[in-house]
């Protein structure tokens, strides 16, 4: 299978996994060619990436950074406890929920344990559940990159508990955003982006009082848009003033909303998204945090389709867990003409480098 853009996607492509809602139900089935109306349908729905079957790679397993199952479980909890922040908010209610603890530490420990058995280089990059608000996925997305990370940088037990749920809750005082504020697909007046901004301190208040929660994860809401120069927001603190825990939440926010469609851009590629974040080494980020972050992701996702120096081109098929950027390729393609397809480990070709990476190869490319 390979893994395109749903920008890039063209007819007839067919999908290697359903695209399933919150409900369980499939609204599009593997296997069936798709239309430029099912195409145009799941850039509107936000999917950012999916998996096509494709002849070349038929026996080419993408392996998701968690399985379907922990992720469905997980964005449940999510949506259920976010919900009900979100009404109690509405009415005015504060506040109190005795479970909230308990349910997400049991959300964290399935994906702990599912991110320590797969030491492989993490992608999250393909979505097939879809759900009615980005903000569900993000906090799961963000919680896993963060639990690589922190796994990484060697956490113990007790500091990977307290620093997942400071992710899961990370942007919880979005709840208390407007949607219509939240998910404008045009350009923001500054009131509105004060009012966005507003979602750090809104965070730290929902969680600060909450029974068995601890002031830490408040603080990591409170603190994850604050930068180490201090340009960050709501206080502009600076270096250690800011929690480590904040600091490597605000790296894997930062690279799931870049690497995430949204309404008023089109995503990065992992590999972009790291250029992104190392530009703001020693400014906006700690450079051990981006170093550690760039060995736990996969810079180049199994089923992406790459160019490399020497002009081949093909689809990245496995992982070198050593060297992110050194993946196995299959080449299928050179000099602009197809070829039987081989295979190149780029840990063994030291002289070769991927220089483009796409969706879609060259000769595929539709002119519209
Ligand atoms: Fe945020």
């Amino acid at each position: 299978m390979r893994l395109v853009s749903t920008k890039s996607l063209n007819e007839n492509a067919c999908l290697a996994k359903p695209i399933i809602n919150d409900n369980g139900q499939v609204l599009l089935q593997q296997g069936v060619p798709l239309t430029s109306r099912m195409i145009q349908r799941l850039i509107e729905l936000g999917i950012t990436f999916v998996y096509i079957e494709d002849e070349l790679t038929a026996d080419v397993g993408a392996k998701e950074g968690i399985s379907d199952e922990v992720r469905f479980r997980a964005i449940g909890t999510i949506k259920s406890e976010f919900n009900e922040i979100c009404d109690d908010l509405k009415l005015k209610k504060s506040f109190h929920n005795a479970r909230l603890n308990q349910n997400f530490a049991k959300v964290i420990r399935s994906i702990l344990s599912e991110v320590k058995n797969n030491p492989k280089a993490l992608s999250l990059l393909s979505d097939v559940y879809l759900y009615d608000s980005y903000i569900f996925t993000h906090s799961l997305n963000v919680t896993v990159y963060t639990l690589a990370l922190a796994l990484e940088l060697k956490f113990n037990e007790k500091q990977l508990m307290e620093i997942g749920m400071g992710a899961i809750l990370h942007d919880v005082g979005k709840m208390a955003i407007p949607t219509e504020i939240l998910n404008k697909p045009d350009r923001l007046t500054n009131e509105e982006f004060s009012i966005i901004k507003s979602h750090a301190q809104a965070g730290y208040e929902i969680l600060k009082d909450q029974p068995n929660i601890s002031l830490l994860t408040a603080h990591c809401a409170f603190q994850h848009h604050e930068r180490i120069n201090g340009s960050g927001y709501p206080r502009g603190i600076k270096g250690d003033e800011i929690h480590l825990y904040a600091k490597i939440i605000g790296v894997c926010d930062v690279f799931d909303a870049v690497t995430s469609n949204r309404v008023y851009r089109s995503a990065m590629l992992p590999h972009e998204a790291l250029e992104l974040l190392y530009s703001g080494v020693g400014t906006l980020y700690d450079k051990e945090i981006v170093e550690a972050f760039r060995n736990t992701i996969a810079m180049y996702p199994v089923g992406i389709t790459v160019g490399l120096s020497d002009g081949r081109e093909g689809i990245v098929v496995k992982q070198n867990n050593e060297l992110s950027t050194r993946p196995v390729v299959r080449i299928i393609c050179e000099d602009d003409q197809k070829v039987a397809p081989y295979e190149v480990d780029l840990m063994k070709h030291v002289n070769v480098t991927i220089t483009k990476c796409e969706t879609v190869l060259a000769s595929e490319k539709v002119n519209n």
